[in-house]
């Protein structure tokens, strides 16, 4: 499997059977492809992959981290949304630690001044990651979103970077 295909299936589980993300239509190959593309360059993605020392398949992807632009109007340039998945069998594990921390270097590399986190209210989970790295609630949005019957809240939280 490559790397696409491997994030594909790693997002595709969430997107059906979570409220962590508010996709409500598995990623296609095609779609994911086009998801490489735009997590390149200054946009990066990273991927956790399996040594042999953890019970997985060498060179199994496990999780990853990406940046994406935070909105598209050209002064918020300086501000990325972060995003972090690890495969269900593998968590608990410490990468989805190492996973944000490196994210977060390479968004102080690349130059940004501000990491933006938006995840569901449910997903106290990755809320507690993002403050263990140092990122702060700055805000909550009610109910803006539905997915299997249920309201969802999105808690944003932010990290700056100088
Ligand atoms: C959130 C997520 C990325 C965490 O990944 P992970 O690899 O399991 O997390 P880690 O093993 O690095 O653990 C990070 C911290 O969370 C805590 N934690 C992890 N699993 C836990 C559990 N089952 N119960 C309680 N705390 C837990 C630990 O305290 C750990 O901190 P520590 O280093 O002080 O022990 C993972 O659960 C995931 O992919 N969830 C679905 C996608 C998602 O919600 N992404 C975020 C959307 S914004």
């Amino acid at each position: 499997m490559d790397d696409a295909e491997a994030i594909r299936a790693i997002y595709n589980v969430e997107v059906e059977a979570s409220t962590v993300t508010f996709d409500l239509i598995a990623r296609t190959e095609a779609e994911q492809r086009a998801w490489m593309e735009d997590h390149s360059g200054a946009y990066p993605c990273l991927v956790a992959v399996a040594t042999s020392e953890e019970g997985f398949e060498p060179g199994a992807i496990l999780g990853y981290a990406s940046l994406s632009p935070f909105r598209d109007r050209p002064a918020y340039a300086t501000t990325v949304e972060n995003s972090v998945y690890v495969d269900r069998q593998a968590r608990g594990l410490g990468l989805g630690k190492q996973l944000l921390v490196a994210i977060v270097d390479a968004a102080k590399n690349q130059g940004f001044h501000s990491v933006i986190a938006r995840i569901t209210g449910h997903n106290g989970l990755s809320v507690t990651l993002h403050q263990q790295v140092g990122f702060e609630t700055v805000g909550i949005e009610r109910e803006v979103g539905r997915k299997h019957g249920v309201w969802l809240d999105v808690i944003e939280l932010q990290l700056l970077l100088d």
